[in-house]
């Protein structure tokens, strides 16, 4: 690693302010996915790390929630800057450890930056109100308070984003975090907590335990009783498993899960648009984000001409090295992905899908690089129609009308993104409030913002991240009736 800040690359768990390696000296190691290549041997902590942790958070936040907004707000702002400054180091651990194009590592790093910024300006804005009594003597006012201790999961797919989208507002809000980062991509996590050294947090106020056990830390979380919220990012399955286990402790949680978007192109659509959108939209990452087109449906009367040419686009995006100048789409995580991947796609050639281009592992630089591609005939008995891919593969539906696509679009158990083109302004508010779905993308393939809440319905979770409403799921209400006032 060619890094200008080398302190940036740390390699143990991060607990009460102070790297250290686990109680039980156990490490696990960290690779590139495009090479397999050992980048580090990081701390495998387990149970015992976990309690350390979550007892440090503890005792940090009876310090941290008494600083005022404006010095916790000064504190999340100097991290901010740091990672700013640094966006180029932690941009390389990133694509080194998760392998998407550098270009785009550096996007995630500036993304990531801007919810510790807008998360800066909101901490001030914790307001409560002033309600008319229901009794003449009565006054009565509500104040917020942060929920406590809060334990993050966070997924490998953003290993810098999806920590400052909920670690910053907890922070704001004035709770302490224990955050297990994936075992895939621990370096990112450890490098953000090596600039929030720098930015001045109290010890204790972030922690970080980086395992390979993730049951074993996850449960700690979960049954703790001084953990009092739990935040996930990761797939369904687990999902459901951790909210079930939080259940005999009474925890906040907050779930952002799966997804099997639909990506709609109706036939008055800007066909150039609707193309350049759905590339991004799907290839993004290598097709591995939950907010992925997972299937796009095609008006029949200009489905040809959507196909053709979004096969075109689709052959241009250069496949390779992350680090290499020129990719766009990089290795897919691990070999079980990949596998996944080719599963879907025999899947569907099976049942009469037609493979436009890709379908297969590139054959060169990388074992995990599969092909962009596009799977034309798509029909709903395939398992693209009903699993989310998470992987570079399109495949594109036909449809003849409005009602049809609309109860294809809806027949999932996910309701997380959803994206459709078109230009007839009745038919757009009519689609967009008849997407079973946290998120609409009108026009557009790229929805993810800071500034706007960012979340699912059924079985894509629940609670919203970034924009004002953020903060609410770390934020308890309390109403204070004032009697006697005569
Ligand atoms: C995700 O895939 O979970 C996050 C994607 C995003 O924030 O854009």
């Amino acid at each position: 690693m060619q890094l200008k800040n080398k302190n940036l690359l740390q390699t143990q768990a991060y607990i009460d302010g102070a790297f250290s390696s686990a109680a039980s000296g156990a490490t696990f190691p960290v690779t590139n996915p495009y090479d397999g290549s050992k980048l580090a041997e990081v701390a495998d902590c387990g149970a015992e790390d976990t309690e350390r942790a979550i007892q440090a958070a503890a005792k940090a936040f009876k310090v941290w929630r008494k600083f005022s907004a404006g010095k916790r707000a000064r504190i999340l702002k100097a991290w901010y800057l740091l990672q700013i400054e640094n966006a180029a180091d932690l941009a390389q651990i990133l694509t080194l450890e998760q392998g998407k194009p550098l270009g785009e590592a550096k996007g995630e790093i500036r993304y990531g930056a801007s919810f510790v910024e807008w998360f800066a300006e909101e901490a001030r804005r914790i307001y409560g109100d002033v309600i008319p009594g229901h009794q003449s003597d009565k006054r009565i006012m509500t104040i917020k308070q942060p929920v406590g201790v809060v334990a993050a999961i966070t997924p490998w797919n953003f290993p810098s984003a999806m920590i400052t989208r909920k670690v910053a507002p907890a922070l704001a809000a004035g709770c302490t975090v224990v955050i297990k980062p994936s075992e895939l991509t621990p370096l990112s996590a450890l490098a953000l907590a090596e600039l929030a050294t720098q930015a001045g947090f109290p010890p204790g106020v972030i922690n970080i335990v980086t395992t390979n056990k993730a049951p074993e830390v996850g449960t700690a979380m979960t049954a703790s009783p001084i953990v009092r919220k739990l935040s996930f990012t990761g797939s369904t399955m687990v999902g459901k498993l951790l909210l079930g286990q939080c259940a005999a402790t009474v925890k906040k949680v907050s779930l952002e899960l799966g997804g099997n978007a639909p990506f709609i192109v109706f036939d008055d659509a800007d066909m150039d648009k609707a193309v350049a959108g759905a590339v991004a939209a799907k290839y993004r990452n290598a097709g591995q984000t939950c907010i992925c087109a997972n299937r796009i449906f095609v008006q029949s009367s200009v489905y040809d001409d959507f196909i053709t040419r979004f096969t075109v686009a689709v052959k241009e995006q250069q496949l390779g090295d992350g680090m290499t100048a020129g990719t766009v789409v990089g290795p897919m995580i691990e070999e079980k992905a990949v596998c996944s991947v080719e599963a879907i796609v025999s899947d569907a050639k099976d049942k009469g899908g037609l493979v436009l281009t890709g379908g297969k592992r590139s054959g060169s630089g990388s074992s995990l690089l599969f092909e962009p591609t596009v799977v034309a005939n798509a029909t709903r008995d395939m398992k693209v129609f009903t699993t989310e891919i998470f992987g570079p593969v399109a495949p594109v539906f036909r449809f003849e009308t409005e009602e049809e696509v609309i109860e294809m679009a809806n027949d999932t158990e996910y309701g997380l993104a959803s994206y459709f083109y078109g230009r007839d302004y009745a038919r757009i508010w009519r689609v967009a409030e008849a997407l079973e779905y946290g998120m609409v993308g009108i026009n557009t393939g790229m929805i993810s913002t800071t500034v706007a809440p960012f979340g699912g319905v059924k079985h894509s979770g629940f609670g919203r991240e970034g924009s004002k409403y953020g903060m609410d799921d770390y934020l308890e209400i309390k109403y204070l009736c004032w009697g006697g006032v005569e």
